[in-house]
């Protein structure tokens, strides 16, 4: 999709921070952006300049109004990425903590008894938070076991275990194992239908980076996102929450400003960032459709990125020239199925026969970062019901190209045939 607009994958690549090249290792195509994705320059740039600044919000001086507008721009330009029409952004210490304070707050003030939903499919931040939470107020907690052909979850597997008191849900929105998504909206529905007052809060942290996100139309109360996996930057976490979960009960100063979430003084330079992160997608956007309306522009980019990422996929699939994909060599299986819709720019593999550590190492050396994920209590979830106990995660983006797919084919093809 990017083809269709001349030199548009150039100019995508020159606004990231060591696009082809790592400061330790030298050249290297980066694959492991499930783990952490490129950073924009202006985002560099933006932590620079307000790392600098020793003023605090809250005053009455020039500088400590400028921080307060920037912070208020932010989550307004939060809201628009992430179609919000109620309820408020805020930041906190990361994508994990804010899960276990969304879930925390939910399972601890919605009304006394009852159960507490989730999935095999999450990652162990919402999970874990969800459990223990549920446990200390003697909530039973349900799970909705995941789909292993499809490496997803489905709403009917949600439907079959949720009850009239289910007081609060949790749902990942797509795996950083599999790299498929789930149909955020379906589950909630299907939630919803049996228990309407039921807290739904949603891990986004693996999605956010291919766009379309729409809260507006989810249903949701809660959403987490970690900035450093959507072209930000490490040190905090970001939320959203609707206005009914902001009204309960939650830890905050006596006297402070009512429906504050946010503990203590935060980094402006952070939220900066946010409106770079939003501004570059909206640049995206722009290059797709001429709309004066920035919600258009921004899910022109979501499009956008997603068709870029499924020829990316479908090269790294079904080959690409006359370099053979991976579903092609019949030492591989791939996690999740080959021709999967609800895959988002990740294949998850591994080479029978094969040592997966050393296959990684000998991509490493290769120029090619990949990264490993074992059947511990990341990802045991996904591993262990396949008997597999690691696997090779090659995640990417949409500014990564077709001719880095090819690099990757040609080294793993000799490392594994050759
Ligand atoms: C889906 C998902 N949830 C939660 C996390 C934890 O995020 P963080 O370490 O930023 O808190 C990750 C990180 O890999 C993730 O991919």
């Amino acid at each position: 999709m990017f083809d269709t607009v001349p030199g548009l994958i150039d100019d995508v690549r020159d606004r990231f921070a060591h696009v082809d090249h790592c400061p330790e290792q030298g050249p290297r195509v980066f694959f492991e952006n499930a783990g952490g994705a490129l950073t924009l320059k202006s985002v560099v740039e933006t932590s620079t300049r307000y790392a600098a600044i020793p003023d605090n919000q809250g005053r009455d001086n020039p500088m400590s109004h400028t921080l307060v507008a920037a912070i208020k721009q932010a989550r307004a330009d939060m809201m628009t990425f992430l179609n919000a029409k109620e309820g408020q952004v805020f930041v906190g210490e990361s994508g994990t903590e804010l899960l276990f304070r969304m879930i925390s707050n939910a399972v601890i003030e919605s009304p006394a008894g009852g159960s507490v939903i989730g999935t095999t499919l999450e990652h162990p931040a919402s999970r874990s938070a969800a459990q223990r939470w549920s446990k200390i107020a003697r909530k039973e907690y349900l799970s909705v076991i995941h789909d292993d052909a499809t490496g997803s979850v489905e709403a009917n597997a949600y439907a079959a275990l949720v009850r009239p008191d289910t007081r609060v849900a949790t749902i990942i929105h797509t795996s950083p194992v599999t790299g498929m998504a789930v149909d955020i909206k379906a589950v909630a529905q299907a939630i919803r239908a049996v228990a309407p007052d039921c807290y739904i809060i949603v891990d986004g942290i693996q999605h956010a980076a291919h766009g379309a996100l729409d809260i507006e139309s989810y249903g949701i109360d809660g959403y987490a996102i970690s900035p450093y996996k959507v072209f930000s930057r490490h040190g905090y976490g970001v939320a959203w929450i609707s206005d009914r979960l902001t009204a309960l009960p939650h830890d905050s100063l006596i006297g402070g400003p009512e429906g504050n979430w946010e503990l203590g003084t935060r980094d402006t330079g952070a939220y900066a960032t946010l409106s770079d992160v939003v501004s570059y997608f909206d640049w995206l956007g722009g290059q797709f459709s001429d709309s004066e309306d920035r919600r258009e522009r921004l899910e022109a980019a979501a499009k956008a990125i997603h068709g870029h990422e499924n020829s990316l996929t479908d090269a790294m699939l079904h080959g690409t020239g006359n370099l053979k994909g991976l579903a092609d060599m019949p030492e591989v299986q791939i996690i999740g199925g080959t021709d999967n819709p609800r895959r988002e720019g990740l294949v998850a593999c591994r080479v029978e026969g094969r040592d997966t550590a050393e296959v990684i190492a000998a991509l490493r050396e290769r120029g090619i970062r990949t990264h490993i994920r074992r059947a511990d209590y990341y990802s045991n979830n996904i591993l262990d019901p396949l008997g597999l106990s690691d696997c090779i995660r090659v995640s990417m983006c949409h500014y990564n190209t077709i001719g880095e797919v090819s690099a990757f084919l040609t080294a793993f093809r000799e490392i594994v045939e050759g």
